[in-house]
């Protein structure tokens, strides 16, 4: 159509995306086209503020390679991520959920570990941490033989694949859940860490005024045939940025039960000073298994990265 006013614009992208077969293409371009159309006029987007939009997505483009993913960091920087992990989990958002965000730092084939076993694999000092989980499905009922990946940062906040003084695959572990549906495994309490700031979403925050922390956490990822992959994050209940997660992914079910023990024997007899037990139970929904594309393949090369701390 020949537009005359502006007003006619949508109507013109929305006639053309008329012909497009894919039913499902259709229903999310037009309602994209919509509310971004919708949204420049709500704010009366200038010319100069539009240029800048666009040199975000083209330095968000820029900022990605094979080890880094600069539009899922903006993606969780926005709370969006978030919003599509609780609005399809959860019977569609119904209800409270284990679902977490996946993070950039899973890597597949973690070495085999045997329950009870520890998944420090080189000195890596910091609190013991003795951790017992259970998986059930939505009935309650247990769920056996699930593969269930754990992974974290260490005390410092540095994922080993991000630091050279880890070994490979230091504080990662793959578990088969037993019977009851069950695992345990020790490891250190993890430490929160920094995203980096040195591309458009640190130039997000610095313009909010907010810090670049996340709060610390435990990574899983349990598979098994018949349930929906379940990917979550179990979040360390003392931490300070709990309730201001730079990727906003704390939600309150997994805030979790970290319990701190000062004079009470551990587990192991090494353990020396204060240590910390953590149990939960996971619930899987049922759904395909399917796992998702790992986000790195291996360990980065050179130094442990330098990355500045916003102050909020
Ligand atoms: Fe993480």
């Amino acid at each position: 159509m020949i537009i005359e006013r502006q007003e006619q614009v949508t109507d013109a992208v929305l006639a053309e995306l008329a012909r497009a077969p894919n039913g499902r293409f259709k229903e999310i371009m037009a309602a994209f086209v919509r509310h971004l159309h919708g949204f420049a006029r709500e704010v009366k987007l200038t010319e100069e503020e539009f240029q800048t939009a666009v040199g975000y997505l083209v330095a968000l483009g820029k900022h990605t390679n094979e080890t880094h993913n600069e539009a899922v960091l903006m993606s969780g920087s926005l709370g969006f991520s978030t919003l599509i992990c609780l609005l399809n989990n959860g019977n569609t958002g119904q209800t409270e959920t284990d679902a977490n965000l996946l993070g950039p730092f899973w890597r597949m084939h973690s070495p085999l570990t045997e329950s009870g076993a520890s998944i420090v694999r080189s000195p890596t000092p910091g609190p013991a941490l003795f951790v017992d989980v259970i998986f059930r499905d939505t009935r309650g009922r247990p769920i056996a033989g699930a593969e269930v990946d754990v992974w974290h940062s260490s005390p410092e906040g540095f994922y080993e694949n991000q630091d050279p003084v880890q070994a490979d695959m230091n504080l990662r572990g793959k578990f088969i859940t037993d019977r009851d549906g069950r695992f345990s495994f020790r490891s250190v309490k993890p430490a929160g860490y920094p995203i980096p700031v040195d591309g458009p979403v640190g130039e997000l925050l610095r313009a909010q005024g907010r810090h670049n922390m996340r709060p610390a956490h435990l990574h899983f990822l349990a598979a098994k045939d018949g349930f929906k992959t379940l990917i979550s994050q179990i979040y360390v209940n003392d931490d300070p940025y709990l309730d201001s997660d730079v990727q906003f992914g704390v939600t309150r079910h997994l805030i979790g039960d970290y319990q701190r023990h000062d004079n009470e024997p551990a587990p192991a007899p090494d353990v020396i000073g204060p240590w910390y037990s953590l149990a939960h139970t996971f619930v899987m929904e049922d759904g395909p298994s399917r796992l998702p594309k790992p986000p790195i393949t291996g360990k980065a090369q050179g130094e442990r990265p330098n990355i500045p701390v916003l102050v909020r």
